[in-house]
């Protein structure tokens, strides 16, 4: 997808009333947005999907809701006040700041661009006789870049594993980086930016305290762990989940609500014995794929992404990666977190955190599996596969629909009910319909325009049911359904419609798929 699509995407959000940015009369607040009228229905859809998956499906995984600010120390604890730092780069002549890693990272994605068009160019010349393994082993040119990529990727990955800014800073010069901007190469040491951000809790005068805004929802987790097991009297293994705001002071904040300083995560850890990680990482890895692409867009546009550094947590990790308009991008990480996070508690608060296991009749510190997503990521996934615009019509009369073809399941609006006039006691005809489904399903009236606009408005919107009021409906009960990715329309009984819309727009139907 172009830029020029992603552009339509965003201010197709703003005109639908998905996303508006935030402070939007005050000229906006930098990566920071606000969800309309539609926006918070499909994101409350995602986060129930989400919640749902995990607390109905899995008896053994429960859900709290921690506050935002938390006792500063557990920070300190987390290695988030040392460690939680992003390397920064400016560029002397155009003062933009860059992430060293981000910088290098696109370095090595041009490399992949240029591989992939060399293979490209010989799948056209040489058609069904082609054979990509062997190209790939014998082309001079693709020999060459990937070579030199895997050259950036091994410098760039021991830099990392070291914390070398410097060797950072010598492979965007080896590599003769510019900066977008200035078109130069003059830039800055490179230095590390601490993301957090922090406020002070009490009045200076009896000597605030410094608290932090919580960048991830995990630690409410952790430190709330020994409560919930307790209480709800778990059994390892078990979960506990939670969805929440997190704060990052993202210093690359772009792409939308990719990237954003204000944020939600849904996220889970998983409480297990020590030495069974591998096999609970590898079930959860399994699950959450699972969940994504029981949503119906096509497999190809998700891939794991296995970190090349790990996180100071953790002892393995892979990415769930969804093909945005602007390549494939992590939406959510699953983190093999070891008893990091429960040990450095008991370290900073002085509190035993172990769990007595009855079958082994000892006690151990629980390791954890984490699955962490990104509400907002989730949504813009959604929006960016759904959007299509699509020629319409017949010859004497083409016109452009633009649909989004979201999952029935995650639509704001389920079904939109719309008499044909707004006379002849079609209205009220609508408006009895609307009385008995609303319990059920999020319905929206609509009289105004031609049917036709009325049809497209929806359309836009993502509405998988229009139902249409006409004369025959008040004669012999019936109305006609519009389908919203088909376009087919049918005549059924107005007594069907609760059925026909409700196996569409229940998840049941893909928690099956999840469970299989
Ligand atoms: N507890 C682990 C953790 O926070 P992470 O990979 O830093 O791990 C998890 O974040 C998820 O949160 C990401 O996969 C992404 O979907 C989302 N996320 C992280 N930073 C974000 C940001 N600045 N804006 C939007 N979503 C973000």
């Amino acid at each position: 997808m172009s830029d020029d699509v992603f552009k339509k995407l965003v201010s197709h959000c703003k005109e639908y009333g998905f996303v508006f940015p935030s402070s939007e009369i005050y000229d906006g607040l930098g990566a920071v947005y606000d969800y309309g009228q539609l926006g918070v229905e499909l994101k409350n859809n995602i986060k129930k999907y989400w919640w749902d998956s995990m607390v109905l499906l899995h008896e053994n995984v429960v859900g709290i809701d921690s506050a935002i600010f938390m006792h500063p120390t557990i920070w300190k604890a987390s290695g988030h006040v040392d460690a939680f730092n992003d390397p920064l780069i400016d560029n002397k002549d155009s003062k933009k700041r860059y992430r060293a890693d981000v910088l290098i990272e696109e370095l090595m994605a041009k490399y992949d661009d240029k591989i992939e068009k060399e293979v490209e160019k010989a799948r056209k010349k040489f058609g069904d006789s082609f054979d990509e393994t062997v190209f790939k082993e014998t082309n001079q040119r693709v020999l060459e870049n990937v070579a030199k990529r895997n050259e950036i990727h091994n410098r760039f990955v021991k830099a990392l594993n070291d914390s070398d800014l410097v060797e950072l800073k010598a492979i965007i010069e080896d590599y003769e980086v510019v900066c977008p901007v200035s078109g130069t190469k003059n830039w800055t040491d490179v230095r590390q930016f601490n993301l957090m951000f922090s406020t002070e809790m009490g009045s200076t005068a009896d000597g605030a305290l410094k608290i932090y805004l919580r960048p991830e929802t995990a630690q409410g987790i952790f430190v709330n762990y020994l409560n919930v097991q307790k209480t709800g009297r778990m059994k390892i293994p078990f979960g506990i989940a939670q969805i929440g705001k997190a704060f990052r002071n993202e210093i690359v904040a772009r792409q939308f609500i990719f990237r954003m300083r204000e944020f939600e995560q849904m996220e889970m850890q998983f409480f297990i014995r020590p030495g069974s990680e591998m096999e609970w990482f590898e079930k959860w890895k399994n699950i959450r794929i699972k969940w994504h692409k029981a949503l119906g867009f096509p497999e190809r546009k998700y891939r794991f992404h296995d970190h090349d550094k790990l996180a100071h947590y953790a002892n393995a990790a892979t990415d769930i990666e969804f093909e945005m308009p602007f390549g494939f991008k992590e939406v959510e990480g699953i983190h093999s977190r070891t008893d990091f996070d429960l040990s450095q508690h008991e370290k900073f608060c002085g509190k035993k955190l172990q769990y007595f296991d009855p079958e082994l009749n000892q006690s151990y510190t629980p390791y954890v599996i984490e699955t962490s997503i990104g509400v907002d990521r989730m949504f813009l996934s959604m929006i960016a596969a759904s959007y299509c615009e699509e020629e319409v019509g017949s010859d004497d009369k083409k016109d452009t629909r633009v649909v989004l073809k979201l999952p029935a399941v995650l639509a704001p609006i389920k079904l939109a009910v719309l008499p044909l006039v707004k006379k002849d006691g079609m209205p009220e005809k609508a408006r009895e319909i609307i009385n008995n489904l609303k319990f059920e399903f999020n319905c929206q009236y609509d009289e105004k325009d031609s049917i036709g606009k009325r049809y497209r408005r929806q359309d836009a919107i993502g509405t998988p049911f229009c139902v249409t009021i006409d004369h025959t409906t008040l004669e012999d009960n019936t109305v006609t359904i519009r389908y919203r990715d088909t376009m087919m329309q049918e005549r059924i009984n107005i007594s069907d419609l609760q059925s026909i819309i409700g196996e569409q727009v229940s998840m049941k139907n893909l928690f099956r798929k999840i469970m299989e």
